[in-house]
């Protein structure tokens, strides 16, 4: 009996100890992290070196600590109870919820409802003819993962997202285009670092001609004049219009995700969001629509039978799976996983 019980104790530690290690190089704290102060204070110093972190005062450092200890128990309490999906130490992790709420979001209050006049080309598709996946960033139609920064500027990166992916469909052209140009010149409607709306921006693409390249009108992560930050010329990418996606219907936004790159609003200000990082998100959140971001296509996760959505987001390629996360649909509820089928919309480029 004795020498299979020590096997059986062994392999058990093998597994536990193999499942850690693995795990650390994602969430970003082992076990043995939180077992002593010091063992945390040597946790946050590590941090604070990758992420390249430094505090104007001892004070505040010692502020940060705290919030991170804080986030750092909700982090690991999530982890041991939920499986499909886990959050981590990222960059956000010296921030209270409050102040990551008020930097990274950026989705003006949408309006109570949105004229359904326009037309949704994809409707009379069948489910049948639907791809049982699609990934838009493996045919070439997705640009690198983007930072918008402590500005209120989702709306412009979700609405590029979408534009770079009809313009590669269409042109075959893949070009990084700028959201700088939509925070400086989209103003009918839209308040640059404070707040704005996919459609607004579509708008104004389709009637300004067009928009111009990232490398042509880079990133400032602040509000300024029409054209000022523009640095060189470049040709405009132009679109025709936009429509929506008929809301609270998923099979629409599928079926309008299995031609092209899709904007979507999300409720995002939730405290797992901030901290996700990897897995098929399932909420906690609720349906009150607060970030912009970009749907680029969908799956299944074979394994757990998690039907997804894969998101691109505009916070760096160090949050989530590499700046994307994988949002569970097919939930039975119509507005969708954080409100992600209520409203969808995709420039539309004819030739
Ligand atoms: C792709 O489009 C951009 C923007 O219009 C343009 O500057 C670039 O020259 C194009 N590249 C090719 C290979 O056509």
């Amino acid at each position: 009996m004795a020498p299979k019980l020590s096997v059986a104790v062994l392999l058990l530690c093998v597994g536990v100890c193999v499942a850690r290690n693995s795990d650390f190089s994602i969430v970003g704290y082992s076990e043995e992290d939180l077992s002593s102060h010091d063992r945390l204070i040597e946790l946050f110093e590590k941090w604070l070196a990758k992420h390249q972190k430094a505090y104007a005062s001892f004070e505040e450092k010692l502020h940060r600590f705290e919030v991170f200890k804080d986030n750092l128990k909700l982090i690991d309490e999530i982890n041991r109870e939920v499986t499909s999906y886990w959050l981590g130490l990222n960059e956000f992790a010296d921030l209270t919820h409050d102040e990551f709420k008020a930097a990274y979001l950026g989705l003006s209050p949408p309006p109570a409802s949105r004229s359904s006049s326009r037309s949704f080309r994809y409707e009379d598709l069948s489910a049948h003819d639907l791809p049982k996946e699609v990934d838009w960033r493996k045919k070439g139609a997705v640009t690198d993962v983007k930072n918008q920064g402590q500005c209120g500027s989702c709306w412009a990166f979700s609405t590029v997202a979408a534009v770079e992916g009809i313009n590669a469909i269409v042109t075959g052209n893949l070009t990084a285009l700028s959201e700088q140009e939509l925070i400086d010149c989209s103003v009918d409607g839209n308040s640059g670092c404070n707040g704005g709306m996919m459609d607004y921006a579509f708008s104004y693409i389709a009637s300004s001609g067009g928009l111009h390249t990232e490398e042509a009108y880079p990133y400032l992560m602040e509000e300024g004049s029409c054209g000022d930050g523009k640095k060189s010329e470049s040709e405009a990418v132009s679109i025709s219009g936009y429509e929506d996606v008929p809301a609270k219907d998923e099979q629409a936004l599928i079926k309008a995700l299995a031609h092209q790159p899709v904007s979507v609003a999300i409720e995002a200000s939730g405290r797992h969001f901030q901290f996700y990082s990897g897995g098929v998100f399932d909420g906690p959140c609720g349906a009150h629509l607060d970030h912009g971001v970009a749907a680029v296509g969908y799956g299944s996760d074979k394994g757990k039978g998690h039907d997804y959505i894969i998101v691109k987001n505009s916070w760096g390629a160090k949050w989530g799976e590499k700046g994307y996360i994988r949002m569970k649909r097919g939930t039975g509820k119509g507005e969708g996983l954080c409100g992600i089928n209520k409203m969808a919309s995709y420039p539309t480029k004819d030739n």
